[in-house]
């Protein structure tokens, strides 16, 4: 298995960690071990992790299964994992593994993603070094989502079929007249590549949910944009089952209550929802850099943060229903390297692997609900 530095230097680390598997946390069960959140919040919806194939292989299986009952691929299951090489050329090795070990263990898996202008291979949009013609973006589109789709039918309960189209007052973000991003796909395609991934998914897994991704999805144009598309969809008999709030929160943004305002609004379109990569950065702006340690001060003002979504996601549960968060531990969260290399910490289990003050938090609230 070919890891990537990242990987490998988290998986050393659950090695050393579980070698020398610290006494029992302050509030572990009576046999020592941790509560299961998993397990805590599974009267409300399934809640899991973003994880690797690194970590299943490397030490971590034993620690997924017990927390979680879902889980997703970080990265394993985008476009330049599974078809680098070229069109019909796949490598679905890491993510069987990923994915096999799931069913294995009763997870739940959520297929993550099929269409973004982020890790998607070149060749998808270029031909003898020229651009592609629409008609040829398009059967590759839908070839690559006939063939992933249908590779793991039966095994994935749920695609994010499209990531973030949407944009609305992103400096660096180019998009059309609608706020549709700018992508190789919208700008080769036009904007009906959305309706066309959506049906090919549809053709390849009928019992797959099929979701819209998308960032800041509290944003009222993003509402707007997302229920517009929703609305047209359904009229037009394009199968979409449900929108992802990917929820990258700091400490001040979103606020709590625009998000259930979201979860209200997004609720009147007959869909359901999931949190696909919730986490919770200790910066106040999620791309500040002005934290260096994780003080208790910082955690107990997380802790407090996540209780509050969690209270809005219980209460919304006719409507949430998966929650997952983009990681199984702040050692590798994505947070560490965007915007660029610093300090973060925003997931429930710390760099060592250990419960933070978050994740009892979470504990408490599922007890009493
Ligand atoms: O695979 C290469 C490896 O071969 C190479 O040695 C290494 C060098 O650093 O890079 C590896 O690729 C990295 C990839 O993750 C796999 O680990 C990329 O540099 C890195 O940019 C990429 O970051 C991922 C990011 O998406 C890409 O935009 C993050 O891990 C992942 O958490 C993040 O996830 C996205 C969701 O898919 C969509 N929503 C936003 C979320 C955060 O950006």
């Amino acid at each position: 298995m070919n890891l990537t530095r990242r990987e490998f230097a988290a998986a050393s680390a659950t090695l050393a960690l579980t070698a020398c598997a610290g006494g029992p946390s302050r509030r572990a069960e009576a046999d020592g071990k941790l509560p299961s959140l998993g397990r805590a919040l599974a009267p409300y919806f399934p809640f899991g992790a973003a994880i690797t194939p690194g970590q299943v292989a490397f030490g971590s299986a034993d620690f997924i299964k017990a927390q979680f009952s879902v889980v997703v691929a970080e990265n394993a299951m985008k476009p330049e994992a599974l078809a680098a090489r070229g069109e019909g050329q796949y490598s679905f090795t890491q993510a069987d593994e990923l994915v096999n070990f799931a069913r294995a263990s009763g997870l739940k898996v959520r297929g993550h993603t099929l269409v973004w202008h982020q890790q998607t291979p070149a060749w998808f949009f270029v031909e003898n070094g020229a651009p592609v013609t629409r008609a040829t973006l398009i059967t590759r589109m839908e070839r690559y989502i006939t063939d992933v789709v249908g590779h793991f039918k039966g095994r994935v309960y749920a695609w994010d079929v499209v990531n973030e189209a949407y944009s609305f007052g992103e400096a660096r973000t180019r998009t059309d007249s609608e706020g549709m991003r700018l992508s190789p796909f919208r700008e080769i395609i036009g904007e009906d590549y959305i309706e066309i991934a959506f049906r090919a998914a549809a053709r390849a897994d009928p019992d797959a949910l099929l979701f819209y991704n998308d960032y800041e999805t509290q944003n009222p144009r993003k509402i707007a944009a997302i229920s517009e598309m929703v609305t047209r969809f359904k009229a037009a008999g394009v199968k979409i089952d449900g929108i992802g709030h990917q929820a990258h929160c700091s400490m001040l943004h979103p606020s709590v209550n625009s998000f259930e305002r979201a979860v209200e609004q997004y609720a009147m379109l007959g869909i359901t929802q999931h949190v696909t990569e919730l986490d919770i950065a200790l910066n106040d702006d999620i791309s500040a850099n002005r934290v260096s340690e994780a003080s208790p001060a910082l955690l107990a003002r997380q802790a407090q943060r996540y209780a509050d979504f969690f209270k809005v996601f219980i209460k919304q549960r006719r409507h949430i229903t998966a929650v997952l968060v983009w990681g199984i531990d702040d050692a590798g969260s994505w947070l560490r390297h965007w915007p660029n290399e610093r300090f973060e910490a925003p997931l429930l289990f710390d760099e060592k692997r250990q419960p933070k003050p978050a994740f009892w938090a979470l504990m408490k609230l599922a007890e009493t609900g």
